[in-house]
């Protein structure tokens, strides 16, 4: 397909432009902490990939997962990234006649999925300061009904960066018991948030939780993620998986060393991420563009673009021709894309700095591009 092939080379031109700033998939460019690279080099010397990992994971993996999220009783299924543990439920719940309820924006490919399985996609707004961007329990109710399969909740919120209070999914799972469907938590971009609540915590049946190694512990190019649920859950969307021969183990032996560590690890990882955040938003509103949700409970702040007169779209591709890399709106939703840019902050300080003394050109730029490529 010519777009699919328009794409990798987008995203290939990315990764082969040299000092390219990362700032646009909320991946973390902290350097790894040393032992997690040890982990990893370990388990090459020691020829370990030559072999498939144990098809739902190494077991110290799977009950490191659990332990970390606080849910006993609960299971880990440990996928080649979220984006395969979320796949992997939408490919067992979704069919024809159901639908997959979720806000907008949200992370889009859960819909895809439901809807190549024949399912409705159902996008409840939230932009919107009246509700402080977030979704409302009112909201929810009024847009399920009997044919709801799955109820998709991105928690922190990407791209918005909010997150919900314990009492908000209580709710959420209440109204997803109440018609029977399952409420996907998606927590992928939980450990940036001042405060948390895994649905599972609460309501630990009939819901899941969908986890990263991409963001928290900087493995995004290693492909690893998993997903949390009761026994139950687990044997039947273990039944739906396409990774029959299981994940990356070298991807695996670093998610475990980043366990043992996280602590650590993300002290100093949140550190970096809160000055570059005050920086950027110091930045983005010296230049008149405002910053809606601050703080921001995910590892990215989205930047409104109105005030520009440019299309987001201009920006990026502004940004991209200095070796930066931030996102458009447009990107995550079609109703409100046109409003904003979103820039990662769990990246070198340098980066971010780059980022703030161009801002003021990248909008200068914009304006005089006429013919902005794809992005995707
Ligand atoms: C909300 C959300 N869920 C899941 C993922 C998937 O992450 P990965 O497949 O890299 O683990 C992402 C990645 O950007 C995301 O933003």
């Amino acid at each position: 397909m010519a777009d699919a092939r328009t794409r990798n080379r987008y995203f290939d031109d990315l990764a082969s432009t040299p000092d390219l700033a990362w700032m646009g998939q909320n991946t973390n460019h902290v350097p790894a902490h040393p032992a997690v690279t040890e982990a990893m080099i370990r388990s090459i010397e020691a020829g370990e990939f030559n072999a498939y990992a144990p098809p739902m994971g190494f077991e110290a993996l799977r009950s490191a997962i659990v332990d970390d999220l606080g849910t006993p009783g609960a299971e880990a299924l440990v996928t080649e990234g979220g984006v395969n543990a979320l796949a992997m439920i939408c490919k067992a719940r979704a069919r024809p006649g159901t639908t997959l309820v979720t806000t907008d924006p949200t992370w889009k490919w859960p819909c895809m999925f439901a809807e190549q399985a024949g399912a409705e996609v159902i996008q409840i707004p939230i932009y919107d300061p009246a509700t402080a961007y977030k979704l409302t329990p009112e909201a929810l109710k009024s847009a399920v009904d009997e044919r709801c399969a799955i109820i998709y909740i991105v928690d922190p919120n990407n791209p918005l960066g909010i997150r919900y209070e314990r009492r908000e999914i209580e709710a959420f799972a209440e109204i997803a018991r109440s018609v029977g469907a399952l409420l996907i938590h998606d927590c992928t971009y939980r450990d940036f948030a001042d405060g948390h609540t895994p649905v599972l915590q609460v309501a630990p049946e009939g819901t899941v939780v969908s986890l990263s190694f991409s963001k928290w512990l900087g493995l995004a190019g290693l492909r690893i993620g998993g997903l949390v649920a009761e026994p139950k859950l687990i044997d039947e969307f273990s039944a739906a998986s396409t990774s029959v021969l299981g994940a990356s183990v070298i991807a695996q032996r670093a998610a475990m060393a980043g366990l043992a560590v996280k602590p650590e690890w993300m002290t100093q990882v949140r550190k970096i991420d809160r000055v570059n955040k005050d920086m950027i938003v110091k930045a983005a509103e010296a230049a008149g563009m405002p910053v809606p949700v601050n703080p921001s409970h995910g590892n990215f702040l989205i930047i409104e673009t109105a005030s520009t007169g440019v299309a987001p779209e201009a920006i990026v591709e502004a940004a991209r021709r200095e070796g930066v890399m931030i996102r458009q709106g447009r990107y995550h939703t079609a109703r409100f894309g046109d409003r904003f840019i979103k820039v990662s902050t769990s990246v070198p300080t340098e980066w971010a700095e780059r980022f703030c003394e161009g801002l003021p050109r990248y909008v200068e730029t914009a304006r005089g591009l006429n013919d902005v490529p794809a992005l995707f």
